[in-house]
């Protein structure tokens, strides 16, 4: 048996040159921080793009880049500007990514646009092709990478190939309004499994392969020429011991090893003991519902005013996709919504939000899920959101309150969250209340039923899981030749 690929638009790491010199950052974003841990403890090669654009690569430090990389096991694809910008920020991330997660007007349909998608698809597939051997699995992951699964198979009819899509499916209303509708989903049969976080976004790739290609479909496989494609959902898993490792280090820490994050949480909590913190950690991305997110803090405490002074509401936007216009445009939405509500509402020893715009390091994400007592995450729509696990897996003395939108996947298995719906204000400050009144028992009924749970399912068993369904849809095609 040959060698997984792995195969995705993000590393997980971006490299970067500044005087010459490369560094390399970890990668945000659940696809990196998710299969980095299952990459890390395996023998796949990881291919994608590095960061940097061909532009941006003097080409002496070439051999240097493709070291640093070979040494994380990784292997990048060359793009040039023209190409991350029709590719990545214009079919990727100016149509797709709002197409699927039904923001519908902010999708944009441009010839040009898919023209480059197809493009640089062909050059991963081909580095597929240059760096596999016939008998290695492939497993291709996300929306960037829609037709690499069909572009592979033309070349390597009898290679296994897996795709793993970490996004919404929208349902067929949607979907069909895609004018290149019909070759992305027989991209995506190129592959021999198909896999979703959800079963409900299963089911509407399903109704959307039967409806607009008319193929049979039974139960959760598909029957296409003399290949039948099997489907199917795999909620994605966070690698639970790190997280929950880091946070027993961070609790044994003495006061002189605190970092100066870890401080300035201490010295809030010492100055304000009653007070509670409320988290919330998202990509600055309008699928995450940010700027709702303020609104409905407004109105909380509006609604219950008893609680000015006595909740703060820390918000870590992580700089992203910031060529794309709606980016740019949330931004300025949130920066003033920021700016207008603690001006507003601070009064001489307190400011409601903590507002920061910038990417953590591992350690002080630690720090913020550890000292948080209300995670709160509001996503419109979200394919998984990791972040509701993580921060479940730090709390070690099982404390704590998730609140978490009903539109994101990792709600189907976090039943004993709150579970909101983030279009209703009214029910957004009831609960915000009911979290902060929770009586310690409470929390820790909740939080042992959901600890359990991600640590059984980790990314680990989630990746297992689907390598296996891969490897038996292959052992059952090989029994037939
Ligand atoms: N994250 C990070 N650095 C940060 C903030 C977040 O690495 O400064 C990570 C976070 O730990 C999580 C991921 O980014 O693993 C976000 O994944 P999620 O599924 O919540 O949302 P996505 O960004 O994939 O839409
Ligand atoms: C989501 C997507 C990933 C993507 C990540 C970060 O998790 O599913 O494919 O890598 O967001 O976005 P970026 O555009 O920075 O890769």
């Amino acid at each position: 048996m040959g060698k997984t690929i792995i195969i995705s638009n993000r590393l997980p790491v971006q490299l970067q040159i500044s005087n010459g010199t490369i560094t390399a950052t970890p990668s945000v974003g659940g696809l990196a921080t998710g299969m980095k841990s299952v990459h890390s403890g395996s023998e796949s090669l990881w291919i994608g793009w590095s960061g940097l654009t061909d532009e941006e690569t003097p080409p002496e430090l070439e051999d240097d880049i493709d070291k640093a990389l070979a040494e994380q096991g990784c292997a990048k694809v060359n793009l040039n500007a023209q190409e991350i910008d029709g590719f990545y920020f214009g079919f990727s991330n100016r149509t797709v990514w709002p197409l699927f997660h039904y923001f519908l007007e902010y999708s944009e349909f441009e010839l040009d646009f898919w023209e480059t998608y197809k493009s640089v698809n062909q050059k991963f597939a081909d580095a597929i092709i240059e760096q596999s051997d016939e008998d290695d699995t492939i497993w291709v992951h996300d929306y960037q990478l829609m037709l690499v699964p069909q572009m592979v198979r033309e070349k390597r009819p009898n290679t296994t190939i897996g795709f793993f899509l970490h996004i919404p499916f929208p349902s067929y209303e949607i979907f069909r309004t895609l004018p290149w509708r019909k070759e992305v989903l027989e991209g995506l049969l190129g592959s021999d499994l198909i896999g979703f976080h959800t079963y409900d976004y299963e089911r509407h790739f399903l109704s959307s392969v039967r409806r607009l290609l008319g193929l049979d479909v039974s139960f959760n496989d598909v029957y296409l020429d003399n290949r039948v494609i099997k489907v199917d959902s795999f909620p994605m898993g966070i690698d639970y011991k790190k997280f929950k490792d880091a946070a027993i280090m961070h609790d044994s820490k003495k006061s002189k090893e605190r970092s100066d994050l870890q401080m300035r949480l201490d010295n809030h909590k010492a100055s304000a003991p009653d007070t509670k913190l409320i988290l919330s950690i998202d990509r600055l991305d309008y699928s995450k519902g940010i700027a709702k997110r303020l609104n409905a803090f407004e109105y909380f405490l509006k609604k219950y005013p008893e609680f000015k002074e006595k909740v703060r509401l820390i918000i870590l936007a992580v700089p992203s996709r910031s060529n794309v216009p709606q980016y740019q445009l949330l931004k300025k939405e949130i920066d003033e919504l920021v700016g207008r509500i603690n001006g507003e509402l601070s009064t001489v020893n307190w400011t409601p939000i903590w507002y920061f715009y910038r990417s953590l390091p591992f350690e002080s994400l630690i720090d913020l899920y550890t000292s948080s007592d209300i995670a709160w995450l509001t996503p419109l729509r979200d394919g998984m959101n990791l972040v509701a696990k993580e921060y479940i897996a730090t709390r070690t003395d099982q404390t704590g309150v998730l609140i978490l939108s009903e539109m994101a996947g990792s709600a189907y298995e976090m039943n004993e969250a709150l579970l909101i719906n983030p279009n209703n204000f009214e029910e957004q400050a009831d609960t915000l209340k009911q979290a902060f009144y929770m009586p310690v028992e409470e929390q820790i009924s909740r939080n042992s039923f959901l600890q359990k749970r991600l640590e059984r399912y980790n990314v680990e068993v989630w990746a297992n899981e689907f390598m296996n369904a891969l490897n038996e849809k292959r052992d059952i095609g090989k029994a037939f030749i």
